[in-house]
């Protein structure tokens, strides 16, 4: 089965959340057209863009030029790269900045970068002038594919974990432009793309075979040009489509949003373990997290455990780690794991809330597991040989 689009078709998935329902814009080179968009929406404004220096390097100055193009003036705001600007400085230093361009009601923040930027502007305009509208520009796969969409955003609180100084706030448009992908080091797509697999994993039995079966061409920049089928454009629409539906029927996370996080009570505790640092990006705990869910799973006899070796072959392929050995440096110990499981957000009146797997597509939210349960299966993982 080929990817069922072109790469220049545009695709748009609206999130229908009412009176704040958006658009998210897919396809390669919409970059340019950022202005008119801008301009459609919001007649007449000026417009900030909020970026890290990596990000402006690439892509600021399309930005700034599609913005131009259209008529609308635009700042821009840089912090450093890297997940130490989701800070109350930076919060503090973007939001003087925005002040300072005069950023009103009625303005835009644009969000370019990553899932830092998006939660970072996100959260600032959020609070702006008690909420300005905002536009994601996300130039990762994870942001295009799961951070950019949703309304999430948060900073870290420096002293007791991440994401936890936060508001649910919808951007009013996400432009998910593949092109910005090429500048992209392989390692970040390859931990973007965990997110990407989640999709099939929790929700799309279908999808999950056709990653299975043109994963590389999705890795491939430019592969998808002309006429040619475009397996990144199309990997993006799918997992933008999930997660639109999921946060359309849950925008709060009190139900079934929480499939979103599969692999996630797990490979946040090993993301945490290893200082949220380089040794282990978000994307690769979390494939390390799906590995360890659907292994978990099967041992609790919910699935085959064939089926759980065909997901986790997967995430073996595209090299994705799936064993705990697999994180360099020193490795964790039991009870620092368990006590990170047993922090993670999702725990709700001290019962563990896990997200399992009766089979590839379909994970379901669980609170009825003994955390003794959990602690003899990673003891095992814990304790297997390098
Ligand atoms: N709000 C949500 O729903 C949600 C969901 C998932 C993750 N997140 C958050 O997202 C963050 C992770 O996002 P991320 O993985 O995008 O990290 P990131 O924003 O730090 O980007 C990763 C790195 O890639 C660089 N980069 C970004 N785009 C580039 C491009 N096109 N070319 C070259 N380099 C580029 C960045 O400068 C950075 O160094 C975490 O803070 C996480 O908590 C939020
Ligand atoms: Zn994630």
């Amino acid at each position: 089965m080929n990817a069922p689009m072109r790469s220049d078709d545009s695709i748009t998935v609206n999130v229908g959340l009412g009176a704040r329902a958006y658009d998210v814009a897919i396809g390669r080179g919409l970059m340019a057209t950022l202005g008119d968009r801008v301009a459609a929406l919001r007649p007449g404004c000026k417009a900030a863009i909020v970026t890290d220096e990596t990000v402006a390097r690439h892509h600021l100055a399309a930005a700034e030029a599609a913005l131009k193009a259209a008529g609308v003036n635009a700042a821009s705001v840089r912090v450093p790269a890297g997940e130490s600007s989701k800070s109350f400085a930076m919060l503090e230093r973007v939001s003087d900045a925005l002040l300072a361009a005069k950023i009103e009601r009625g303005d835009l923040v644009v969000a370019l970068g990553g899932g830092v930027i998006g939660d970072l502007a996100g959260f600032a305009s959020a609070i702006l002038r008690r909420g300005v509208d905002y536009v994601q520009v996300p130039t990762t796969l994870l942001a295009q594919v799961d951070s950019s969409v949703g309304g999430k955003t948060a900073i870290n609180a420096s002293h007791h974990g991440k994401n936890l100084i936060g508001a649910f706030y919808q951007p009013i448009l996400v432009l998910a432009d593949t092109a910005l992908l090429d500048t992209l080091p392989e390692r970040e797509f390859r931990a973007g793309y965990a997110e990407v697999v989640k999709y099939g994993l929790l929700g799309d039995l279908q999808f999950f075979e056709w990653l299975a079966q043109h994963w590389k061409d999705v890795f491939e920049a430019g592969s998808a040009r002309g006429n040619a089928p475009a397996p990144r454009e199309y990997a993006v629409l799918k997992s933008v489509q999930a997660k639109a539906a999921i946060v359309a029927r849950d925008e709060r996370e009190t139900g079934d949003r929480m499939l979103l996080n599969l692999g996630h009570t797990f490979g946040h505790a090993f993301e945490a373990a290893a200082g949220f640092s380089e040794r282990l990006l978000h994307g690769e705990a979390i494939g390390l997290g799906m590995a360890l869910a659907f292994e978990f799973s099967a041992r609790r006899g919910l699935l085959a455990k064939a089926e759980a070796e065909r997901a986790i072959a997967h995430l073996a392929a595209v090299g994705l780690p799936t064993q705990v050995n697999a994180i360099p440096g020193a490795r964790p110990g039991l009870d620092a794991i368990m006590d990170l499981i047993s922090q993670d957000k999702k725990v709700r009146r001290g019962r563990l809330t896990l997200i399992l797997v009766r089979g590839i597509g379909q994970a379901f939210v669980t609170r009825d597991v003994d955390a003794a349960d959990v602690r003899a299966f990673l003891a095992e993982k814990l304790a297997a040989p390098c």
